[in-house]
């Protein structure tokens, strides 16, 4: 990448104005919606005619209209159509060869505005993606990102790094990013992204998964992987941006497995993932997960938060890489990937978000929680990778207490916890109790009087205990036996950031 002409665009780039905000400002919000489901008539619409610095260049490097010289010279008065040629960023007809586009997003220290260069999506192709296509921010990224604490580290592995999303979104808390991909079109274009954007803490690095970071360690890692099963069979694209190139879920399990040997005592993993459910003794998905994990040594907290038939998943993937369903293409592919899942005896196939962490003491308690969610979560959910960090923080505080040292703790209900309580007409005791809490997992807890009281009673003054044999007196019931319903349901609200300790 020539840095010089980097530093062109983006002087234009910012002179422009060129935000999220600013675009939505001039194509409103239908166009941007209808944007973001890969339609970008209504947004090309609104800008046709437009002459505002910010609506030229998102007709040139968003919405991919082809464009003269005079007219790249008019969106790029800084580079001009020449650099735009050499950058990469149109081809020597005028049309856009990349796509550079604003992103927003919020984290615990604030908004921040980016720029970001990939390849070109569908809608601007107009066919399905070539192989070696350097995917955008979409979906999944978003969701990782939000699954990245906020904390101050020193070293970040951002692993597989595409157009480079994950290692803005680290450098903003941490001293020093590594980034690496196998690909060595994605880390090109990564770098014009953290060029533009000022960002100089991120070294990039090509390589095979954990291969160009052979013997270092690192805080904290983030991986977004290629993690898409994918049949090894002819005729079946392989598409860098999600397929590893491995049989199967053992990507993710090759990652797991790297993670041990990557991360420094008490640094944290935090990884978007696929299990395959079999049809054999050990086939269960998330059991299969929690195996890699403790073999490997490290302590995990892995949320399923979607489950697939191999049909269901089978159409996405293809869906994904832009064959239509009916089409002979797409039944000779979803014939491939049935027949790939049959192979392995595949039922269902697991999506969630895996958090690990190597342990700091060879003593402490560790933590293998695997879920399946059980209340239904944004889509991109934020905050997340902050409040697992919390609960990780909670377990390590309560988990080596025994019940008697356990219950001398006080206790302090998370501000986001509600109770919710539904009556029969008439009656004076509730039908049903919920405990819901408004961040984290969102999660809903079913409570009977008992829990809610003792929840209730939370305000950081009393012991469990106490507020346990108050409980006993009131309900008249055997202290002994409330105190042992009780306890597993307290620890659990603890662990899940609902109850915390004062
Ligand atoms: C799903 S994309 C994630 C991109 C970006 N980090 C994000 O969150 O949007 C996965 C990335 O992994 C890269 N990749 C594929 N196979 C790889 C491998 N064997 N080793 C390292 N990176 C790989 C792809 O080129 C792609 O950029």
């Amino acid at each position: 990448m020539d840095a010089a002409l980097a530093d062109r665009l983006r002087a234009d780039l910012l002179a422009a104005r060129y935000t999220v905000d600013r675009l939505r400002q001039l194509w409103g919000d239908e166009a941007d919606a209808a944007l973001a489901r890969g339609d970008r008539v209504p947004a090309l619409r609104a800008v046709r005619d437009a002459h505002d610095p910010a609506a030229l260049l998102a007709r040139l490097l968003l919405l991919g209209e082809p464009a003269d010289d005079t007219a790249i010279a008019r969106a790029l008065p800084t580079l001009g159509a020449e650099g735009a040629r050499a950058l990469g960023l149109v081809d020597a007809a005028g049309r856009a060869a990349l796509d550079v586009r604003p992103s927003a997003a919020i984290d615990a220290s604030g908004p921040v505005d980016w720029l970001i260069v990939s390849d070109l999506g569908e809608a601007q192709i107009g066919g399905p993606l070539p192989p070696e296509h350097v995917l955008g921010v979409g979906g999944a990224s978003i969701t990782l990102s939000g699954l990245i604490p906020t904390s101050p580290v020193e070293r970040v592995l951002d692993l597989g790094t595409g157009c480079g999303i994950q290692a803005l979104h680290a450098a903003r808390h941490a001293r020093a990013v590594v980034a690496t991909d196998i690909s060595a079109r994605a880390l090109e274009l990564a770098a014009l992204t953290l060029a533009l954007n000022g960002v100089t803490s991120v070294e990039l690095r090509q390589g095979d998964l954990f291969a160009p970071v052979a013997g270092e360690r690192f805080d904290r890692i983030v991986s977004n992987p290629p993690f898409v099963i994918t049949p090894r069979a002819d005729g079946v694209p392989l598409y860098e941006y999600r397929d590893g190139g491995r049989v199967g879920d053992a990507l993710v399990e090759q990652v797991i497995r790297g993670a041990a040997e990557h991360l420094v005592p008490g640094g944290t993993a935090h990884l978007l993932a696929n299990w395959e459910y079999r049809s054999t003794m050990a086939g269960d998905g998330l059991a299969r997960v929690r195996r890699w994990v403790e073999q490997a040594g490290l302590e995990a907290w892995v949320v399923e938060r979607e489950r697939q038939t191999p049909a269901e998943y089978a159409a996405t993937w293809i869906r994904d890489g832009g064959t239509r369903v009916g089409t002979p293409e797409y039944e000779a592919l979803a014939e491939a990937w049935l027949d790939d899942f049959d192979a392995r005896g595949v039922h269902a196939v697991g999506f969630g978000y895996v958090l690990l962490r190597r342990p700091a003491d060879d003593r402490a308690p560790r933590l293998v929680r695997t879920e399946v969610l059980g209340s239904p979560l944004p889509s991109a959910p934020s905050g997340i990778g902050d409040h697992l960090l919390t609960c990780l923080a909670a377990h390590d505080r309560v988990a080596s207490l025994d019940d008697a040292a356990f219950g001398t703790l006080r206790l302090a209900v998370a501000p986001d916890v509600t109770e919710e309580r539904h009556y029969w007409p008439g009656d004076d005791g509730p039908t049903v109790i919920r405990l819901r809490q408004g961040g984290g997992f969102a999660r809903t807890i079913e409570a009977d009087a008992a829990l809610a009281g003792l929840v209730g009673a939370c305000d950081g003054e009393l012991t469990i205990a106490a507020i346990a044999s108050a409980l006993a007196d009131l309900l008249e019931v055997d202290e002994g036996a409330l105190r042992a319903q009780l306890l597993p349901q307290v620890r659990e609200l603890v662990l899940c950031g609902m109850l915390r300790v004062a």
